[in-house]
């Protein structure tokens, strides 16, 4: 069969090697895909956001099966051109991804049907929220409404930031329209969980948590980033934890969107809090993590297409979704400069010595000279070693991430010691 990966980061790699290992596939393609992709997939130099040419081409070749993996196409309603093309496609149509599109809409989403998140008010007023920030106790955390590529959320340790960071969103348009409308909420405390759930709107099947790394620096000091290395499974998630999420967050969202006629179908992604009052919700998203699906999908030993498929055709119940009892560690390698301005067109060495120990999935990067992989983005790429428990995964994720070099290349070397330090 034909099946089309939409997107062309280091998640939308590791998708496309797990899809391959269903024999089924005969032809993959990647709209746009990246140099590493190119060496397994079909990459078609197409946008992922222009949903108009990717639906024209699964048309024309007759596509079997598509993943839409990045948020803007699923919020543009990709799923949705594509069911009406009769063509089956993985995640959410635009009514249900709606979940990550509007953060307005899942505050309130959660506060209608009791699923715990942090006290919030919305805000269309420049003045009204201005106001608010003055009566309210920091610290805070102010966040655009829309899309804003993970860089729309301030944490504001005292009222004059958040003022600042108000103003930023709401007068100087910092992110754009997304900040036209801000969220500002109560700040909590606790460890950080991720889980990704596959989900056909009737059955939820969480996979093994992770943990990401947002900030760009060691002992998350810097900008926050789209994310600087993953852990899974993540220790604080315990058995207990997971069934405390499944009964009090994941079935009543399901539920909860189901009521709301927006049935989710896809990956949905749970950002959640531990919090000394139990698990909340810092954000959904509609999609898989990044660098997040790194490190969980090479840890399924079922067969990823097999449960895509199944979550467009309600069978979830009755799919094997299981994962290995070990442990992976991704490490990103990432332009100098990122999460700011960085230099791109620089040539990967070790690429190959790295790839004999360690999963090298490609986030930023493209084909130079044959033979040649250039850097290509801010994160270029993430290295992700298995192993049986968690430490050894760490130090051989380390292993492998060290055999690779290019200008100003840059990663974190504290990733996973967070983990390691609860497990002790
Ligand atoms: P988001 O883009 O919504 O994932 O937010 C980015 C990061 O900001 C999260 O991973 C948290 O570390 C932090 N964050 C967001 N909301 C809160 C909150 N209410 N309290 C504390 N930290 C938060
Ligand atoms: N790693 C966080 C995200 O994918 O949004």
């Amino acid at each position: 069969m034909k099946v089309l990966i939409v997107g062309g980061g280091g998640r939308e790699h590791a998708i496309a090697e797990k899809l391959l290992e269903n024999p089924r596939i005969e032809t993959l393609y990647a709209a746009p895909g990246n140099g590493g992709m190119a060496a397994v997939a079909t990459c078609l130099p197409i946008k992922a956001t222009d949903i108009q040419a990717i639906t024209d081409f699964c048309e024309k070749e007759k596509m079997d099966f598509v993943v839409v993996a990045p948020d803007d196409p699923l919020c543009l309603g990709l799923v949705d051109l594509l069911r009406e093309k009769g063509i089956p496609a993985f995640g959410p149509d635009k009514k249900a991804a709606m979940i990550e599109g509007s953060k307005v809409f899942a505050k309130g989403l959660m506060k209608k049907y009791g699923i715990p998140t942090a006290a919030y008010e919305v805000f269309d007023d420049y003045d009204k929220a201005l106001a608010y920030v003055q009566s309210s106790p920091a610290p805070m955390v102010v966040k655009a409404d829309g899309l804003a590529l993970g860089k729309g959320v301030i944490i504001c340790q005292t009222r004059e930031e958040a003022e600042d960071a108000v103003r930023s969103m709401m007068i100087d348009n910092r992110f754009g329209m997304s900040g036209s409308r801000v969220v500002i909420e109560e700040f909590l405390t606790g460890p950080e969980v991720s889980v990704l759930a596959f989900t056909d709107g009737k059955t939820v099947k969480p996979m093994v948590s992770s943990m990401d790394h947002k900030r760009a620096l060691d002992h998350d000091q810097g900008l926050n980033t789209g994310g600087m290395g993953t852990i899974a499974p993540n220790p604080y998630y315990t058995a207990d934890m997971a069934r405390r999420c499944m009964e009090e967050i994941f079935l009543p969202t399901i539920a909860a969107m189901n009521a709301e006629g927006r049935t989710f179908r896809g990956c949905l992604y749970f950002g959640l809090m531990l919090t000394p009052q139990g698990p909340k919700v810092i954000e959904y998203n509609c999609r898989f993590g990044d660098p997040e699906t790194q490190v969980v999908l090479p840890l399924l030993e079922s067969d990823l297409l097999t449960i895509m498929e199944s979550t467009v055709q309600g069978t979830l119940a009755q799919t094997e979704v299981k994962f290995s009892s070990g442990a992976a560690c991704c490490v990103v390698l990432a332009s100098g400069g990122y999460p700011q301005h960085y230099e791109t067109g620089y040539p990967i060495a070790g690429l190959e010595e790295a790839a004999r120990t360690a999963h090298v999935f490609h986030a930023g990067t493209k084909l130079g000279e044959p033979g040649e992989i250039l850097t290509g983005g801010g994160r270029v790429l993430g290295v992700t070693a298995r192993a049986d428990t968690l430490p050894q995964a760490v130090a051989a994720a380390y292993e492998a991430a060290e055999k690779i070099s290019f200008t100003d290349m840059h990663m974190r070397r504290d990733i996973g010691q967070r983990a390691l330090a609860a497990l002790q």
